[in-house]
């Protein structure tokens, strides 16, 4: 396909001058010859692969495969690192430096000379972040996952990475297992390359980027060491340098319509909460307008299809032999519950139009369908009132239904030490009815908002083989977790809402059916705690990237990115520095 438009590399590799010949000259160290910078579209390979992010340290391997796609389209393909969040590592939390590395992104698209990119991502962050940066940028973009992990095995069945890691550390802590049982699990739940296994946030991010439709069909689902992840990969650079000459941008793919459908395909598959937060922020890169309400307007009440860890039983490899996420989407739009099936992605095809046809394996087991759901209260379950005046979630299908509406006594922990440090005290004054509070968990209190909100429950309940209790905090939650857990209360204990002034004894309302979260105490008493209320100290960190965290991180519903980041500022190509 030949195309008149000018290239946006050309700005660099196409003249004659000084610049042209720096540009170039430089370039050709690395072997290459002259004729690659006569009007090939440069293709830039993001790439997140480091060892020490290990669900994405397969992805050198799929760089080569990308590479492949991209010469034999025509293009040439530059690849380039950016920051690498490995959710497993980083402390405090990767969310700490998801908005680090959308700068990163951003700007490395912004200041170098590609005319297209290739996003390689993983691991729970590296989606959102790479996505929010190349937003900003909007320029041709393709999202290329690196897949999940074969399912783990122990003991002779199928374990879930994350998920049995909660599961097997309650079963320690109530006397259930020993510490060897407990640790033996390790190599066995994660025996191959790839990101966690169940529908995690990995999964779910994977999922998002492709109901949005910025991947080609199956990216989200095929095994990381599945020989035909690579043939995807493959494709993937073949197509984006066909999508250079249509120039096909992100903003004509990540339209407020393709959000729609990922929320809707959120509730279909039983997806992490995360994806709140980061389709909020990812939406906010390229402009569109996105309210926690949507999540109840267009998820809230779909049942849940998928039935994969952690609220069901099987595994991404068995959701990708079923048919993966097609064969969701399909099934969703033969039953009229894809809100926008002309959604445009990424192969210049719509939603519909890669799905329809998709083939449903499985008999139905791992793919349910609509009239046996693996439950009828999917999506997500946005909560208000005066505990959270801008909103906090929590995952029904994740949740106890006889506790999703309940009334019980606050026992609070100040934040995530004091839990830690009083949890296990057999004279902590709680059972079962009573409701979990913690507080200053949240973006500016932890700083990072880290997945510390399904709280282990006391070992005194456990003991009595109870394992849910309404928790409630202003954290985030691991997607592969699980339990009646309502999360991201906004505004944050530590910016001065509601959730700081609760108190131990008070009483609390949660009614998921209504999507209320009250604090039952008079008014007049809320405002006059409020008003007594002060930051705790120690919040501003003394400088560096974790100082402008704090500074300028906005609240959950906000999609916790930095205030100066929101929007699209384009790539327009930065002047000449010599
Ligand atoms: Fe990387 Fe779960 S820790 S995907």
């Amino acid at each position: 396909m030949t195309d008149k438009r000018p290239l946006r590399s050309a700005q660099w590799f196409g003249t004659t001058d000084k610049n042209g010949f720096m540009y170039r000259s430089w370039m050709k160290n690395q072997g290459i010859p002259d004729h690659e910078f006569q009007g090939k579209p440069i293709i830039g390979i993001c790439n997140t692969w480091s060892e020490l992010t290990p669900c994405n340290a397969h992805f050198r391997k799929i760089a080569e495969h990308v590479k492949k796609g991209v010469l034999e389209a025509g293009g040439y393909p530059v690849e380039f690192p950016v920051f690498s969040n490995g959710e497993s590592n980083l402390r405090p939390t990767a969310m700490l430096t998801r908005n680090l590395a959308s700068m990163d992104v951003e700007e490395s698209i912004r200041g170098n000379p590609v005319d297209a990119v290739v996003l390689l991502v993983g691991c729970d962050k590296t989606t959102p972040a790479l996505l929010m940066g190349a937003a900003s940028c909007d320029v041709p973009t393709i999202v290329v996952t690196g897949g999940p992990m074969l399912n783990g095995k122990h003991k002779g069945r199928d374990i879930g990475a994350g998920t049995i890691v909660w599961q097997m550390h309650e079963q320690y802590k109530a006397g259930q297992i020993d510490l060897n049982e407990f640790l033996s699990a390790e190599a066995g739940m994660s025996r191959s390359a790839g990101t966690c296994n169940t529908m995690g946030t990995a999964s779910t991010m994977a999922c998002m980027a492709e109901a949005l439709g910025t991947s080609l069909p199956h990216n989200a689902a095929i095994p990381a060491v599945d020989s035909r992840r690579y043939v995807l990969a493959h494709l993937s650079g073949m197509r984006i340098v066909e999508m250079v000459h249509e120039d096909l941008r992100l903003s004509k793919v990540l339209t407020k319509q393709a959000f729609e459908n990922a929320i809707r395909v959120n509730a279909a598959i039983g997806g992490s909460t995360n994806a709140v937060i980061h389709l909020k922020a990812i939406a906010g890169r390229i402009g569109v307008d996105l309210e926690l309400d949507d999540w109840t307007r267009i998820g809230r009440g779909m049942p849940t299809l998928v039935d994969l860890q952690p609220s069901g039983r099987f595994l991404m490899e068995e959701f990708y032999y079923a048919g993966g996420l097609p064969a969701v989407i399909r099934r969703l739009g033969e039953n009229n519950l894809l809100p926008n099936p002309d959604a445009l992605t990424v192969n210049g095809k719509s939603l519909w139009g890669n799905c329809a046809q998709a083939p449903i394996y499985g008999q139905d087991e791992v793919i349910r369908t609509l009239d046996n759901p693996l439950r009828k209260d999917g999506g997500i379950c946005v909560l208000r009132g005066n505990l959270a005046p801008s909103g906090a979630v929590l995952k029904p299908s994740a949740a106890t239904p006889e506790l999703m509406k309940h009334r019980g006594r606050a026992v609070v922990f100040e934040d995530f030490d004091d839990y830690k440090a009083r949890i296990a005290d057999p004279d902590l004054d709680v059972d079962e009815t009573c409701v979990l509070v913690m507080k200053n968990c949240g973006p500016k209190g932890y700083p990072g908002m880290a997945e510390v909100g399904n709280m282990g429950l006391p070992p005194k309940v456990l003991a009595k083989g109870i394992t849910d209790m309404v928790r409630i905090s202003d954290a985030r939650m691991s997607g592969t977790a699980y339990g009646t857990v309502v999360l991201h209360v906004a505004p944050e204990a530590a910016a001065g809402g509601p959730l700081a002034v609760v108190r131990n004894g008070d009483f609390i309302e949660l009614d998921c059916y209504e999507g209320r979260l009250h604090l039952d105490i008079p008014d007049a008493e809320l405002q006059e705690r409020l008003a007594a209320w002060q930051a705790p100290e120690g919040l501003l960190w003394d400088g560096g990237y974790r100082r402008l965290f704090v500074e300028h991180v906005m609240q959950a519903d906000e999609g916790c990115d930095f205030d100066f980041l929101v929007g699209c500022r384009g790539a327009g190509v930065p002047r000449h520095s010599h």
